[in-house]
């Protein structure tokens, strides 16, 4: 009888080791990702509590800028080159027309734009995202989602009308975590369409190059004669896959805008620091005193000194807290009129299981992980509201292409609103932020923390009807991460 029983539980715990072995074996296969597929295929599809929108179908290759001469144009080349940091030392960067940061596109609000990129070695192609600027969709640059990438000898050419106005940045969506760090980026700056100021117009992109920081191509101090008296604009980009922290000292700045959008300035209290999520811009502006006016990348080298003289060194500043956008003085609760047409919750988590095959704990959005990752379903004008948890120890910048959000409340509490394409999300922060659904497509929403992005925090919000002929995948050469 004993005997019996024994083999009975024997017989039990082996058939349930199989079972589990055999769910193991399903979750690994059904989680790895085909050599090609639809990224449609595998989001699920959220409604955010609005109707089913009932439109037909249209395919965002349709969705292209405007025809006609363009006021501006320009080729970006994208090539494997040596970049030399202003120390003297050299890195092996991918680049665009081989520099790091690519050349500068300043251009007018308003003003036909066109871009061709070349592809001339860069093996595992290239395209080009404007982050921040939100252009048609077919223009948005994202591999296997809006184009194909880019292979070495060929070419894409990209046009756009700008409306915004501000500072903003461009990079490869192929491989992005890899080739952004790499060098395939460099800043955009949209004038407005009125006659240019006298003041000085700085552009700052931190980048760290094979781990080191620099601001443009400087990983040291880098000096500049401005006279006493004259207005300058910094504009502080960072392309890096964490935050960037700036210490001001010598100046009374005002931040005038975040990630491409104006506010009513907002005086930076003495000695607080500047700090940007990865992908975030803001820009400052002050009238250059007397004496030396510096901003600094704090944990590295990199500097900007300026003086009437071109000569001086940063003055020490104590350290106080960081400048915070949402408790700025002016707070101006904004009326978006309260009802939202949709409304999504967002939690990103950690999860144990498998991504593309591979076992561990990892990101998971509403506690799925990639490519099953929520697609968020809109109609056109539809007014959107997503409630975003960070349920994780890990800071993440979230990105929404093709749209500005308003950020409404922080951890439930009303703020003075700002708009932003990438918002920093620190450990369990919880967010509520509203956009209006008025540039039709297929628009990624991912972490800005590029390896995060490229380890599944991304996803999609959707035009209802929308269909891409692109495919991400190995054997579609496109992996927009
Ligand atoms: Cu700046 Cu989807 O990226
Ligand atoms: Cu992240």
């Amino acid at each position: 009888m004993k005997h019996h029983l024994s083999t009975v539980v024997t017989t039990l715990v082996m058939v349930a080791g199989l079972a589990f072995l055999g769910f193991l074996g399903w979750a690994w296969w059904h989680s790895r990702l085909p050599a090609r597929y639809d990224v449609m295929d595998y989001g699920v599809v959220d409604l955010g509590g609005g109707p089913y929108p009932s439109r037909g179908d249209f395919s965002l290759v349709d969705l292209h800028g405007p025809h006609g001469k363009p006021d501006y144009r320009v080729t970006l080349t994208a090539e494997k080159a040596s970049v030399r940091l202003s120390s003297g030392k050299t890195v092996d960067a991918w680049t665009f027309n081989g520099r790091a940061p690519g050349p500068e596109i300043r251009v007018r609000q308003g003003q036909l734009v066109q871009v061709t990129l070349v592809n001339k070695d860069i093996s595992d192609g290239v395209s080009i995202h404007w982050h921040g600027v939100d252009v048609p969709n077919a223009e948005d640059g994202v591999a296997g989602v809006t184009q194909d990438a880019v292979q070495p000898g060929g070419r894409y050419v990209y046009r756009f009308r700008p409306r915004q106005v501000g500072t903003f940045w461009y990079h490869t969506h192929q491989d992005a975590s890899e080739g952004v760090e790499r060098g395939l980026y460099g800043t955009l700056v949209i004038l407005p369409d009125r006659p240019p100021s006298k003041g000085e117009d700085i552009t700052l992109p931190v980048h760290t190059f094979s781990g080191h920081p620099a601001l443009g191509i400087h990983d040291g101090v880098e000096r500049r004669p401005v006279p006493a008296g004259k207005p300058v604009r910094l504009r502080l980009i960072n392309t890096d896959s964490s935050p960037a922290r700036f210490r001001l000292s010598g100046m009374e700045p005002s931040v005038v805008a975040i990630d491409g959008a104006e506010i009513e300035p907002a005086p930076v209290p003495p000695g607080e620091a500047i700090e940007i999520g990865a992908g975030g811009r803001y820009d400052l502006a002050f009238r250059m005193p007397k004496g030396v006016a510096a901003v600094e990348l704090v944990g590295s080298r990199a500097a900007l000194v300026m003086s009437p003289d071109g000569e001086g060194e940063p003055a020490a500043v104590p350290s106080r807290p960081v400048f915070d956008p949402a408790a700025r003085a002016r707070a101006t609760p904004v009326r978006l009129g309260s009802s939202f047409d949709r409304t999504f919750e967002l939690k990103i988590s950690k999860k144990v299981g498998f991504l593309d095959g591979r076992p561990g704990r990892h990101w998971a959005l509403n506690g799925k992980l990639y490519p099953r990752t929520p697609m968020f379903e809109v109609d056109q004008s539809d007014l959107v509201r997503i409630n975003l948890v960070n349920d994780t120890s890990s800071v993440h910048p979230m990105h929404l292409h093709g749209h500005h959000v308003l950020v409404l409340t922080r951890n439930g509490k009303a703020l003075s609103p700002w708009s932003t394409d990438t918002l920093e999300m620190l450990p369990h922060e919880r967010y509520s932020v509203a956009f209006r659904a008025n540039n039709p497509g297929l628009w990624m929403l991912h972490c800005h923390n590029l390896d995060h992005a490229a380890n599944g925090l991304t996803m999609h919000v959707m035009y209802a009807g929308v269909t891409t002929p692109y495919r991400a995948g190995k054997s579609a050469r496109n992996d927009p991460e």
